[in-house]
């Protein structure tokens, strides 16, 4: 059966009365920025995220016995399906390969259930027991961050974070939300400008920018009074963050369920491993950009030409293989068209690897899902195509072809919107479009 949406953003706020709430058709996309109002959802902007809203209106729509119902999100990010699921008191695993992503999920799913009295004394004990005279000190930095920050924010924040590391590193759900405040005002501190996504843009000025003690208690507060929220509203603990990679999900024995709600990485030529590039320098990680293909982007679905290059991809090698059999015929031309123009380009960027190589992993994705998903399932891809170079990847309906070969019954597109349409500088006018590639089986 194919659904058509129905979903308001800000449905689910702390004023909503949830069962009296009337659901009409908004024909609005979901996107994270609107998860940034609601409770719990707002401790970590990440771009790449969906509406926490629509994903709860899709399972109250589909679920009829929330006792035996399930979901799966195999590219589950900051963990939003698995948070909307806790609030629809629904059993649901997460996937998520993205070592730092998969912590921030893994915090938000624990913290919600942690004893608040304990929340706010680790908190407190950590501002309270902070070094005056450590926080003064000036340490070396990378150079990143010393772009990033004044000497005097970097010092404080540096001295925030020795001093988590020698008292309060403890995997606790207690001290994993206390590392969450630390990482999640990093960006309210930072004088750099921030993209439209998550790079950050050391050379682009803020005009707003907040002192870390203040951030950092503005914060602290917020997710305390988030936690009582999630826990006075119910939240259900049947979440579990497996830190699994979506094409060869290992130790998911016990995983199988009637929905697969995600989003997966768009060949678009974002770079995950990138956006939190910041933030991982900010912990030790990394020390640059040049540390991110071995501490991220090698465990990811390869989506930008950086991955691709990083591991030499020859085309005809990754085109040969038997998973991309369905769309073969039209993927070589794309990717042979691609080969030829990027010969012309001064970046030669590998657009014509990456599109073979991303097809073949969301193929492998597919393939793996299928003894996961019950017989009746649905899946709900929110997908969108891109044109590297000016040349069409049609997401939509290779991606649905390769779900028909790993053994779902049948797909059909949802538009949402239109896309590359209004940006002054895009660099081709090839029309695009993101929707929900709803897949059944
Ligand atoms: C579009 S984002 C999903 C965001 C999510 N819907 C949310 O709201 O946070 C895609 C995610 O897939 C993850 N990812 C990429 N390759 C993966 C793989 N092979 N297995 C599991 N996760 C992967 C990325 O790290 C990224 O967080």
């Amino acid at each position: 059966m194919r659904c058509s949406f129905a979903y308001q953003p800000g449905l689910f706020t702390e004023t909503t009365d949830i069962a009296s709430t009337h659901v009409r058709f908004s024909g609005r996309s979901g996107a994270f920025t609107d998860n940034m109002s609601l409770p719990v959802h707002r401790w970590y902007r990440y771009s790449a995220g969906f509406s926490a809203d629509w994903v709860r209106w899709l399972v109250r729509e589909r679920c009829s016995d929330t006792s035996t119902f399930s979901v799966l999100d195999p590219f589950a990010g900051v963990g939003t399906t698995l948070l909307a699921c806790e609030a629809e008191q629904v059993r649901s695993w997460g996937f998520e390969t993205h070592p730092f992503i998969h912590r921030i999920a893994l915090a938000k799913l624990r913290g919600i259930h942690a004893d608040i009295a304990s929340v706010r004394d680790t908190l407190r004990q950590f501002v309270t027991g902070l070094p005056d005279e450590g926080l003064a000190v000036k340490r070396e930095a990378p150079s990143l961050l010393a772009r990033c920050y004044s000497p005097e924010s970097l010092s404080l924040l540096l001295g925030m974070r020795d001093h988590y590391l020698a008292q309060f590193d403890r995997g606790t759900p207690e001290t994993e939300l206390l590392w969450l405040v630390l990482t999640s005002i990093l960006r309210t501190c930072s004088e750099a400008g921030t993209a439209q996504w998550q790079y950050i843009l050391p050379n682009k000025s803020k005009s707003t920018v907040q002192s870390p003690l203040a951030a950092f208690q503005a914060k602290a507060v917020s997710i305390l009074q988030d936690v009582e929220w999630a826990q006075r509203n119910s939240w259900a603990a049947k979440g579990s963050m497996i830190p699994a990679d979506a094409r060869a999900p290992r130790e998911c024995g016990e995983v199988h369920v009637d929905a697969v709600v995600t989003s997966p990485p768009y060949p678009n030529n974002y770079d995950y491993a990138d956006a939190t590039r910041l933030e991982m320098t900010f912990w030790g990680e990394i020390n640059g950009w040049g540390d991110l293909q071995d501490a991220v982007r090698r465990h990811l679905v390869r989506s930008c030409s950086q991955h691709a290059s990083a591991e030499r991809l020859v085309l005809e090698d990754v085109l040969a293989e038997q998973v991309l059999e369905p769309i073969r015929h039209d993927l070589s031309a794309a990717c042979s068209r691609l080969a030829e123009i990027r010969e012309t380009k001064g970046g030669r960027k590998n657009y014509h690897t990456m599109a073979a190589a991303y097809f073949r992993d969301l193929g492998l994705v597919f393939r793996a899902l299928r003894p996961l998903c019950r017989p009746n399932a649905f899946l709900c891809f929110v997908i969108g195509d891109s044109a590297p170079y000016g040349v069409h990847l049609d997401a939509d309906r290779w991606l649905g072809e390769l779900a028909l070969a790993a053994g779902f019954k049948s797909y059909s597109f949802e538009k949402i919107r239109d896309r590359n349409v209004k940006w002054k500088n895009r660099k081709h006018r090839v029309p695009l479009k993101e929707g929900r590639l709803w897949i059944e089986g």
